[in-house]
């Protein structure tokens, strides 16, 4: 009986034992990227509900260099889930590339009072939040970039979402390729990675991949494969080329020159880095907002959450972007057959 009395009563103090409440902020950076705010809506109700203050900085390092702070609640972040861009802004921020800003960012942090910086972003932005864990500031790294070019993890937020896009716009280039008869070189993003480009290549049946990776600049290796294909009786020739490679409307010129097949190229552009997430990134991306904060309120620090092997783990900033991963040449090695 006493010793239930005792429990009790231990139970009771640590009920009235006011925990600190944990302050967070969370800010995106470098390119928009579709299911941001899906992240940042889940980031901002799980924090809510697990007792924190959320803070929003704008404008990614830009806008926390000049104190762009807003209060969130669980109202801030209506309406978003649907909806591509980030209600936050974001930026690239030179200034931030500098020690000056690096040390003037790491002390903005501290003024504020936050017991974590949640950042939400790809690798530039990664390296970024480093720089603020040397010096003192707890940072969690969310990837967030339609690259998909962060070595830790197989997903980022806003990749399907672009590949879906440049996807449904490549197939319409095809009708009136084939239509045509016309060879039709399509630029995808993708920074210097070909993620976009290689996932396009093969949902669009391409006839040529160009990625970074691997393409070795042969571009009589191209017109030999327009030239076989037209005599196997083919209407289309679709070229994904990603940007990293570029030279689009020059690669063009060339081809047309060398097959007298008419040769048009498109850069898909910005329309790549827009619209509604699709349901995987919404998914992923509120997944890895709420495991975000979780792992703030676990104690962790400086973590980077990742998709690996199917399930979202988290991993130490440095161990992270010391990481490498490659893209598959066994999927670039088939598209060839597969686009016969
Ligand atoms: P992403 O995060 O999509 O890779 P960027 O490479 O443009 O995009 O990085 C976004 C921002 O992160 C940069 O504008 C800069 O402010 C910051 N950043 C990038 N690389 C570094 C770095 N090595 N050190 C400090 N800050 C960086
Ligand atoms: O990182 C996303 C991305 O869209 C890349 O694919 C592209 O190279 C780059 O951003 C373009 O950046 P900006 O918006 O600064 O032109």
């Amino acid at each position: 009986m006493a010793a239930k009395k005792a429990v009790k009563k231990t139970e009771n103090m640590e009920q009235n034992t006011p925990k600190k409440q944990l302050t967070i902020g969370v800010l995106t950076s470098g390119g928009d990227a579709p299911g941001m705010n899906a992240a940042i809506r889940a980031i901002v109700r799980v924090g809510i509900a697990k007792g924190c203050k959320m803070i929003g900085i704008k404008r990614g390092y830009a806008g926390l260099l000049s104190e762009e702070f807003i209060d969130m609640d669980v109202t801030t972040v209506c309406d978003t889930i649907q909806t591509g861009g980030t209600i936050l802004q974001t930026a690239r921020c030179p200034e931030f590339l500098t020690e000056e800003g690096e040390d003037h960012g790491a002390k903005i942090c501290q003024k504020h009072g936050l017991d974590a910086l949640i950042v939400i972003g790809g690798d530039g932005s990664f390296r970024g939040a480093r720089t603020l864990a040397k010096r003192g500031v707890n940072v969690i790294g969310i990837p967030g970039t339609i690259d998909l070019d962060i070595p830790c993890t197989e997903y980022s937020i806003g990749f399907d979402t672009a590949i879906n896009t440049a996807m449904d716009a490549i197939d319409k280039i095809r009708d009136t390729s084939s239509s045509h008869e016309r060879c039709s070189i399509i630029e995808v993003m993708g920074r210097n990675a070909g993620y976009i480009a290689l996932y396009c290549g093969i949902a669009n049946g391409a006839e040529d991949i160009l990625l970074p990776e691997f393409y070795d600049g042969n571009e009589q290796a191209i017109i030999n494969n327009i030239i076989t294909n037209r005599k196997r009786g083919k209407t289309h020739h679709i070229i994904v080329n990603a940007e990293g490679i570029g030279h689009s409307n020059q690669l063009a010129k060339t081809i047309e020159a060398a097959t007298g097949i008419e040769t048009r190229a498109t850069i898909l552009g910005y329309l790549q880095r827009g619209g509604r997430p699709t349901c995987t990134d919404r998914v992923h991306a509120s997944t890895m907002g709420a495991l975000a904060v979780d792992v703030i309120i676990e104690g962790k620090k400086n973590r980077i959450i990742a998709l690996q092997k199917g399930k979202y783990v988290d991993l130490d900033i440095e161990e992270a972007l010391d990481m490498k991963k490659d893209i598959s040449k066994y999927q670039y090695e088939i598209s060839r057959l597969l686009s016969v």
